[in-house]
């Protein structure tokens, strides 16, 4: 299509910029033709801009609809859920109501489970029997057997539950309870002391991975952390050059137009002030000039793609969870862009055919490392879709108090996973990943700044410039490499696409 319409051009002796050109390749060659037919004769300019083309656009109301082309874009995003909410004092009463009605989320996720004999620690009593009950975890401590003794709270009162260290595999999945952990125990005893025969997560599943049927990719990337020294511009800018369509070869090019999506996992920008010292590794010191930077790059994207964006740590918004979207304040440009969705950290958004994806920067991700033996032990940062596999088991996204801040909401916990996405995308750990839990597709973004001191120290060797790609309707995955001279793929695929000089 696009090599019709620049043959087409080149007989008219005319150019088309970028963004008319990908508007253009989205509408049948015919109705192209008839609308060069009339711009031509209307502009006597030999580039031919979009701008110039919605000056002009009602006199191709015949041809083509323009408004319900742009509305129809609109459409291919739905945010469901991006959070926001009006700065008050906030009082202890606003912490009880919070975890109130985070209980109440969790428990109704809980008892659609068919749980035997559900109870609750005051019905139990001291009436000896096997039941279940709901709590949260209050603390756990490893008695002087070497069991593991938890107390635990519902809202009806508190207990204590043990798990023996003899039931190996029990012990085991105890042991990664967190604090304030929502889990159902199947237990036997009295309220005083029960003793533990299962544990039960509130999990997540989807029956089955949803196909659409739209032939189109979407795009998984995190942590730009511009204006920083790290920050890995050159290759950045050549994701942005196969992007739109520049650079790679000839299937590497046809995949590039198939992306309609591009999500942005936060961490957009270094900020400024994060930590001691973080000055001396900015080369862009004010957070409106990374911010500047940030819109200059998005501007350069092809217009038919739908990019949305949620804050991260490092982002200007306050660091509470959730986090607002990016205020027009510190980057009015992207406010104005047609093509750009700003929510929330975390946000619920649909696209087409009706995938979800539950975006979250992951700051929770490193308490989740730190807090859970076997994995801080075992894979430590090497895996992060490993970590959100237990983000998904517990159906909230950071349930230990005093680990990360938070925003408290007694109405709903927004932390809370209520709904079961298709796709999980997280990013912080600037890894990489993809992989699948009962059918939710688990993606972590990859980043574009070179290893930091602070990485160093905390011992998280970051993968950047890596970015993984999904296709709706076959859910082919590919991860695509921008670290080196040329574009690879990561896995799977043999496709090496060389570039010319003046990409390199
Ligand atoms: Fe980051």
């Amino acid at each position: 299509m696009v090599n019709r319409i620049f043959e087409l051009c080149s007989n008219k002796k005319i150019f088309l910029d970028r963004e008319l050109l990908a508007f253009f390749s989205d509408i049948e060659f015919e109705k192209v033709e008839k609308i060069l037919d009339v711009l031509t004769q209307v502009v006597g300019e030999r580039i031919i801009t979009k701008k110039i083309f919605d000056l002009h656009h009602d006199k191709f109301k015949d041809i083509i609809d323009t408004k319900k082309a742009i509305k129809d874009k609109e459409q291919r995003v739905k945010i469901l859920k991006s959070y926001n909410f009006r700065s008050k004092k906030i009082e202890v009463s606003d912490f009880i109501n919070h975890f109130r009605s985070r209980f109440e989320s969790i428990k109704e996720i809980l008892e659609k489970k068919n749980l035997i004999n559900l109870s609750s620690i005051r019905r139990i009593g001291a009436n000896s029997g096997i039941y279940t009950i709901i709590a949260i975890i209050k603390d756990k401590r490893i008695t002087k057997n070497k069991n593991l003794l938890i107390e635990i709270e519902d809202l009806t009162g508190n207990s204590f539950v043990l798990v023996n260290r003899e039931n190996k595999e029990l012990f085991k999945i105890a042991n990664k309870l967190l604090l304030d952990d929502i889990v159902a125990f199947k237990v036997s005893g009295t309220s005083r002391m029960l003793f533990v025969n299962d544990i039960v997560f509130p999990d997540s599943f989807l029956e089955k991975e949803r196909y659409g049927n739209a032939d189109e990719f979407v795009a998984f990337c995190g942590d730009f952390h511009i204006g920083s020294k790290m920050f890995l511009e050159k290759n950045l800018m050549k994701f942005i050059d196969w992007i739109n369509g520049e650079v790679g070869d000839t299937r590497q090019k046809i995949i590039a137009k198939k992306v309609k999506y591009l999500f942005l996992t936060g961490d957009n920008v270094d900020g400024v002030s994060h930590y001691p010292g973080q000055e001396k590794f900015l080369n862009i010191k004010s957070c409106r000039g990374q911010y500047k930077k940030f819109e200059e790059i998005l501007e350069k994207i092809r217009k038919d793609i739908q990019i949305i964006i949620c804050p991260g740590q490092h982002d200007v918004v306050w660091l509470g969870e959730p986090q607002l979207a990016i205020g027009e304040k510190w980057a009015c440009g992207l406010h104005k862009m047609e093509n750009i969705h700003l929510v929330s950290n975390p946000a619920f958004v649909e696209i087409a055919d009706g995938f979800k994806i539950l975006m979250y920067h992951g700051a929770s991700i490193n308490h989740f490392i730190n807090e859970i033996p076997d994995i801080r032990i075992g894979i430590g940062h090497k895996n992060p879709t490993q970590v959100v596999k237990e983000i998904l088991k517990r159906r909230h996204l950071a349930p230990t108090h005093g680990l990360m801040d938070y925003v408290p909401n007694g109405e709903k916990d927004p932390l809370v996973i209520d709904i079961v996405p298709d796709i999980i995308a997280t990013a912080d750990q600037h890894r990489a990943e993809i992989s699948c839990y009962n059918n939710i597709l688990l993606i972590s973004s990859s980043c574009w700044q070179s290893i930091t001191p602070f990485e160093e120290k905390v011992g998280n060797i970051p993968d950047p410039c890596k970015v993984p790609l999904f296709n709706l309707k076959t859910r082919e995955i590919k991860i695509i490499d921008f670290s080196d001279d040329e574009i690879k793929w990561k896995e799977g695929d043999n496709l090496i696409c060389k570039l010319g000089d003046k990409n390199v």
